[in-house]
């Protein structure tokens, strides 16, 4: 008899690196079925997908992670051999208003998962994989110097980054406790197509198009170490089919940028690709008040997924961010559908108290 093709459980794959992960095994696996489960919360978009949502091994289910039956019924239908999570609340300044969402999806969540997980596989656990996508920002925040590897220690500061740290000693404690065959990932800042316009990258490239102010907090003077997204998904790739059970791999660029310099140089592009004159967007920066908690600087030490499993970045930032306005500038329509509605009364909250 033939086996059963395996079958790969994505959560969140409606959202932003989800939609490039089910798009990446969808295409390079045509022998997997590969079942995107996304509860399409304000940042969940199935338009993100829509070149791959008739392919014969693509499957959808909106269901919410926090619906623990749920769960169990998509276990016992679709029999996952793995599961790559990436399902959460992801905005740091969202997690500020509202903590207790963060709690729920990225904890509880978890949680739920974990054990859909753990019940679904207590016979045979060999072959099965538990795979948790997590952020540097678990780590805090560093000086004017040095990285964070995968033992620097856990030290959180917003309520986002303590949810996703919770999750991560979660699917830690399921490996040691019940031997849940588990792998982790923290990846610094991703940016790209298909990023939600409440993220630095994408807002300030929709302000700069729609002629808004570009709010950079504080002295602007912070720093991130940004990953082109779809060089993630291939990360992601890697480590679900070759990483080691019970271990973790930090993901990055190895290229940091002051928000306030990448902020000029978004202006620089933009005007240029737009045919403005020179200088024409820089007068939109408008420094308003800080984020509270807000880390200094995030730096990854990306060694050990280079040289354990051979994964490197395969775009310059130039080139990336080159693609990324490109792919804005030309999805209007995409931009439209996410910044009506809902979305416009977050941005009104979020930024009418920032002077
Ligand atoms: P996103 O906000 O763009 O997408 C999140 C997705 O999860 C959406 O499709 C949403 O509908 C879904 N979702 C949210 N709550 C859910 C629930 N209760 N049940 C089911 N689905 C739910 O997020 P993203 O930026 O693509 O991040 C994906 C993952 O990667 C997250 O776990 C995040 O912590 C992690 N991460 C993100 C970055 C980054 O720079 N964006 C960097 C490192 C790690
Ligand atoms: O490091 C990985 C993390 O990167 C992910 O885990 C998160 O899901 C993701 O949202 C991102 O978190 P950040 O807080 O670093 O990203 P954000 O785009 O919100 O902000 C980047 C920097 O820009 C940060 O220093 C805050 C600043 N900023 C952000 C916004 C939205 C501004 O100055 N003005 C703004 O309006």
């Amino acid at each position: 008899m033939p086996l059963p093709p395996p079958t790969l459980l994505i959560t969140g794959g409606a959202g932003f690196i989800g939609s490039h992960v089910v798009r990446l095994f969808v295409t390079k696996y045509p022998g997997y079925r590969i079942v995107n489960l996304d509860a399409l919360t304000y940042a969940g978009n199935l338009e993100n997908l829509r070149d791959v949502e008739k392919a014969p091994n693509y499957f959808f289910e909106k269901i919410n992670i926090l619906e623990p039956d749920a769960l169990q019924r998509i276990f016992e239908y679709y029999k996952p051999d793995g599961v790559i999570h990436l399902a959460a609340e992801s905005h740091v300044d969202r997690s500020i208003l509202s903590p207790l969402d963060f709690v729920y999806t990225n904890v509880i969540g978890t949680v739920n998962l974990l054990q859909a997980a753990r019940h679904s596989w207590k016979d045979k656990m060999e072959g099965k994989r538990f795979y948790h996508i997590s952020t540097d920002e678990v780590y805090g925040a560093l000086g004017e110097t040095g990285f964070f590897t995968e033992t620097t220690r856990y030290d959180p500061h917003s309520p986002y980054s303590a949810s996703k740290a919770a999750s991560d000693h979660f699917v830690r404690a399921y490996h040691d406790t019940y031997g849940l065959p588990v792998v982790i990932s923290n990846c610094s800042n991703n940016y790209g197509p298909n990023h939600f316009p409440e993220k630095l990258i994408p807002l300030f490239i929709n302000n700069i198009i729609t002629r808004k102010p570009l709010p950079v907090y504080g002295d602007g003077l912070y720093t991130r170490d940004w990953l082109f997204v779809k060089d993630h998904a291939t990360a992601i790739d890697r480590v679900y089919h070759s990483g080691k059970n019970g271990e973790t791999y930090n993901i990055g660029g190895f290229n940091e940028w002051k928000n306030i310099d990448l902020v000029k140089l978004l202006c620089k592009l933009v005007d240029e690709k737009r045919g403005n004159a020179p200088g024409t967007s820089e007068p939109l920066i408008t420094f308003v008040k800080d984020r509270p908690g807000h880390d200094r600087r995030y730096a990854i030490d990306a060694t050990k997924i280079h040289k354990e499993l051979g994964w490197s970045p395969s775009v310059t930032f130039e080139e990336g961010l080159s693609l990324t306005i490109d792919w804005y500038l030309q999805n209007t329509e995409w931009l439209q559908h996410v910044t009506s509605g809902a979305y416009l009364r977050y941005y009104e909250e979020q930024y009418r108290d920032r002077g």
